[in-house]
């Protein structure tokens, strides 16, 4: 990249970063402007005010609220009214990023009207922008009739962690070639069905480069390598609270599992030892 290009682009950078407010349509303009979109799930208050500060453009009100906040195995069993609860607390906290939620699953695959339904309740119950859900040409209609509603929806395809019962794994998808042809054209159904944007996770990255020079909205990737046009991680792992979930596509900014560990330990030591509290802890 030549010095000119890289200073108008630092320039762009800088005049998004100035966004009061992020919306559907700011992103389509990052990516018109080849700005990158950095994107974090949160599921709470005090989490979702820190990420907003931090500058993040768009809060992801992930299902996988079910693994990292309830424990479970899989992103299945989470409801829609826990879903709801997540996303009313994140909006509370934040006062520029996009905040999208993800429709649970069982939530919209009946059939469109229930996945109106679903979207309608998200947005009126939690004040979130957007919702997301997984799937290609299967859910095109309802796509259709939640956009006509007026709701922003976030597709999402390759590796969609609500059908892992059907895949049997989470290893990379669409490694073959009809598997990637199925995308290809998936990622145009989502397109043309209105969605301002689409997740692509766990894909090989030439795929997904490829998918992403032929849409015109933005994608965002998660394993999915550099040549999309953002990036998504959950917070619990690129903070390290998780220590046993180390996928190839993960960097982690802190180890806090350790970290939060030690001050718990240090803290009992201190209550047990009666070091804690001291005079000046004390009215
Ligand atoms: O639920 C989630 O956190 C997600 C991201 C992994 C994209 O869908």
């Amino acid at each position: 990249m030549s010095n000119e290009i890289m200073t108008e682009l630092q320039k762009s950078i800088a005049d998004f970063k100035k966004a009061k407010k992020v919306t559907t349509h700011t992103l389509q303009e990052m990516k018109q402007a080849g700005v990158k979109i950095s994107m974090l799930t949160a599921y709470d208050f005090s989490m979702a005010k820190i990420v907003d500060d931090g500058g993040i453009d768009v809060i992801l009100v992930g299902d996988s609220a079910s693994n990292v906040m309830a424990g479970h195995e899989t992103t299945l069993p989470i409801t829609l009214d826990q879903m709801i609860y997540h996303a009313s607390s994140v909006v509370r906290g934040i006062n520029r990023a996009l905040v999208v939620v993800d429709l649970p699953f069982g939530s919209y695959q009946g059939n469109s009207k229930e996945a109106l339904n679903s979207a309608i309740k998200i947005m009126k119950e939690s004040g979130a922008h957007a919702v997301k859900l997984e799937g290609g040409r299967e859910v095109k209609d309802s796509i259709e009739r939640i956009v006509s509603a007026g709701v922003p929806v976030m597709g999402h395809l390759g590796l969609t962690p609500q059908s892992i019962y059907k895949f049997g794994t989470y290893a990379v998808r669409a490694t073959d070639n009809e598997e990637a042809q199925r995308l290809r054209e998936d990622a145009l159904f989502v397109q043309d069905s209105g969605c301002f944007s689409i997740v692509l996770e766990k894909i090989p990255a030439h795929l997904s480069a490829e998918v992403t020079a032929s849409l015109k909205i933005p994608t965002i990737g998660i394993g999915a390598g550099a040549d999309v046009d953002g990036q998504v991680l959950v917070i619990h792992d690129m903070l390290g609270i998780n220590k046993e979930f180390k996928p190839r596509f993960l960097r982690r900014y802190l180890n806090l599992y350790d970290q939060i560990k030690i001050a718990v330990e240090k803290y009992s030591d201190d209550v047990k030892g009666m070091d804690f509290p001291n005079e000046n802890e004390q009215y």
